[in-house]
């Protein structure tokens, strides 16, 4: 028996989303960009494709931009919007500390080029304070980006509070909505941002495709040059197949989602208070309340993280030790470390993410499991006894 509980690194496309791929590849072979019947078949899957993937997160199928992905999402939003903005000289950016590495990286490459940026802390639960955000604004700040829901902990930001400060501050407002779309109901009109990015494949659609919500009249500039794709927003070829199955993957999260959240959330409690309750040493990372429904953050007292990822990978099981970018490394999680605990519990913790084909008797198996692992691994550790001893 083998158990994916890694649905926060990716997600198995699920049937219907690979059938209309497949029909798409065989069938839908023009460019979107022709004037004749092949280009117009082919501009007419990406537009309704567009209109799923507007309709899931409340937006205007007008102001989606078909991506590569999350990190050219990312990227479009943060350089796209700090481009624009550079004219009116607001060169100033503000991050969380625990956005991901798309993010992240995008805005230390900007500081190189003469950009300012500011990363702005979180508290022990995960969670950015408006109030904070408020002391880090200044007249040139020219976005600020705060992810919806974190990869490593699940946490959600509390985005339409943030976006209110922004504005007020005549700053844009970005939020990586990656991991709570197709988990939570997201409306980007209620959450109040100009820029949304989202990634299929973390919603049971493929790989190598994503969108960028840009909220109508947001100032942009394409960061890709090229011809007039997108409406001049994002240059190349349309990826069509991969653009229909984020469409299906879209309209099938939102028949889902409260459904999915309640059955997912349900399981994932199974699985925190199991572990909690036959593994001793164990703590729940971040907030458990404010969290996206699939997610869970374990740290494990003396164990090494990547040691029981390879063990429960041994016994068939696959998890993570937090952003998948990181791990194979042994580098500390930089989230929980930004939430301020100390190195040995950045080290120590294990994210179990759980999705639409997880199910209770793999809950249960993983909850029977672990103790007899974390114990063997602890006696793997534990110092000698001096000789002459006596407990
Ligand atoms: C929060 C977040 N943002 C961005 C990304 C990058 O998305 P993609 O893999 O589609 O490039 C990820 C992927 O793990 C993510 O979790």
């Amino acid at each position: 028996m083998r158990i994916y509980f890694d649905y926060n690194a990716t997600t198995p496309l699920v049937p219907a989303v690979a059938d209309a791929m497949t029909a798409a590849m065989r069938e839908v072979f023009g460019n979107a960009s022709s004037v004749h019947h092949f280009g117009q078949q082919a501009k007419a899957a990406v537009d309704t494709a567009r209109s799923s993937v507007a309709a899931l997160i409340g937006g205007d199928p007008s102001e989606i931009v078909f991506t590569g992905g999350g990190t050219e999402s990312d990227n479009f939003a943060i350089r796209g919007a700090a481009e624009a903005l550079e004219p009116l000289k607001r060169r100033h950016l503000i991050a969380s500390a625990i956005e991901h590495e798309a993010v992240l990286n995008t805005l230390k490459a900007l500081n190189r080029r003469g950009w300012q940026t500011t990363l702005l802390p979180v508290d022990q639960s995960g969670i950015v304070s408006p109030d904070r955000l408020q002391e880090a604004l200044r007249d040139d700040t020219a976005l600020v980006s705060v992810m919806h829901a974190n990869n490593e902990i699940g946490t959600v930001q509390p985005i339409a509070e943030l976006s209110a400060v922004a504005h007020a501050r005549g700053a844009l407002m970005h939020t990586d909505a990656v991991q709570s779309v197709g988990k939570v109901a997201v409306d980007v009109r209620g959450l109040g941002v100009d820029l949304l990015s989202l990634s299929a494949h973390k919603f049971n659609g493929p790989k190598g495709v994503g969108a960028l919500w840009i909220k109508r009249g947001t100032r942009m500039q394409p960061i890709q040059t090229g011809g007039k794709h997108e409406r001049g927003r994002r240059a190349g070829t349309e990826n069509v197949p991969a653009i229909v199955g984020m469409g299906v993957a879209a309209r099938l999260a939102a028949d889902k989602l409260s459904t999915e959240a309640v059955r997912v959330g349900g399981l994932r409690d199974r699985l925190e208070e199991g572990i909690l309750r036959s593994v001793t040493g164990t703590a729940i990372n971040g907030a458990r309340i404010l969290r996206v429904p699939n997610t869970t953050n374990i740290s494990f007292d003396r164990i090494e993280a990547e040691s029981l990822l390879i063990a429960l990978d041994l016994e068939g099981v696959a998890v993570s030790t937090g952003s998948a970018c990181s791990s194979g490394t042994l580098e500390p999680s930089h989230v929980l470390r930004a939430m301020g605990f100390p190195p040995h519990r950045t080290q120590n913790s294990l994210r179990f993410s759980l999705g639409v084909y997880s199910t209770q008797e793999e809950v249960d198996r993983v909850v029977e499991i672990l103790p007899r692992l974390v114990e063997k691994l602890r006696g793997l550790t534990r110092k000698p006894q001096p000789l002459g001893a006596t407990s």
